[in-house]
């Protein structure tokens, strides 16, 4: 599928855009009037960098299509660095949430598990990243070879996971959830559609040779 012209942005046009959360909570940690983090600053940088990471993952998924909409290879540059950006904020959204909610407090992690088990689904996302993170460079990409898109395929589950972990908390209104639910669902039905194309193409292609 190609011919809508969507050159990707420049790279440092993108660094810039998915660096812009974390200036505005440094920003909101010195004080700054233009980034106020509200009554309760440690549960804003909470939430902000979760919901960050969790733009980021999508916006890391919504590459692969533009890429093929626009049939500009150039795309995918942008991909590892997006992916990387969601790592940082949910390894932040961790931190802020280990550190300043918990005081690194074993116990009180014990605590929080029982009473909100949305917590194991984001530990699971978390943890699912880490991988991901540690093999993006080309060096890895190069040494795993075909293993290296086997491994990356996690990114679909760990998105599962993370809208999972989202969609537990929220106690009444579910409509941003459902909202990134259905983001989520495109975006992978789309690969589950392409994917079923190939395989289509493919079998047409070996029974046209038996024949
Ligand atoms: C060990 C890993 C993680 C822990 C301990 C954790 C913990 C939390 C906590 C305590 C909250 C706030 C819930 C509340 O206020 O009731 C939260 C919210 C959230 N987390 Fe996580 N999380 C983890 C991983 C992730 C990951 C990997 C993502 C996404 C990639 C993510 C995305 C979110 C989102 C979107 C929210 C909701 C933000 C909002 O309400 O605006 N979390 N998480």
């Amino acid at each position: 599928m190609t011919g809508l012209r969507l050159p990707p942005p420049p790279r440092a046009l993108a660094f810039t855009l998915a660096a812009l959360p974390l200036a505005w909570l440094v920003a909101g940690i010195m004080g700054l009037p233009a980034a106020d983090l509200g009554p309760n600053p440690v549960r804003e940088m909470t939430h902000f960098t979760g919901k960050t990471a969790l733009n980021l993952l999508l916006v890391t998924l919504l590459v692969s299509p533009l890429r093929s909409i626009s049939g500009d290879a150039r795309w995918l540059r942008l991909r590892r660095m997006m992916g990387l950006w969601a790592f940082a904020y949910a390894a932040l959204h961790f931190t802020v949430y280990a550190v300043l909610e918990l005081d690194l407090s074993l116990a009180e992690l014990g605590k929080e598990l029982v009473k909100r088990p949305y917590i194991w689904v984001g530990a699971a996302a978390l943890l699912g990243l880490l991988p991901l993170a540690l093999t993006s460079t080309d060096r890895m990409m190069r040494r795993l070879g075909r293993r290296w898109q086997t491994l990356h395929r996690l990114v679909y589950a760990i998105a599962i996971l993370a809208v999972w972990h989202y969609a537990w908390q929220v106690k009444a209104d579910l409509r941003e959830p459902l909202l990134y639910a259905a983001a989520l669902a495109v975006l992978l039905g789309w690969r589950l559609h392409r994917w079923r194309d190939r395989r289509a193409k493919t079998s047409r292609g070996s029974s046209a040779q038996v024949s």
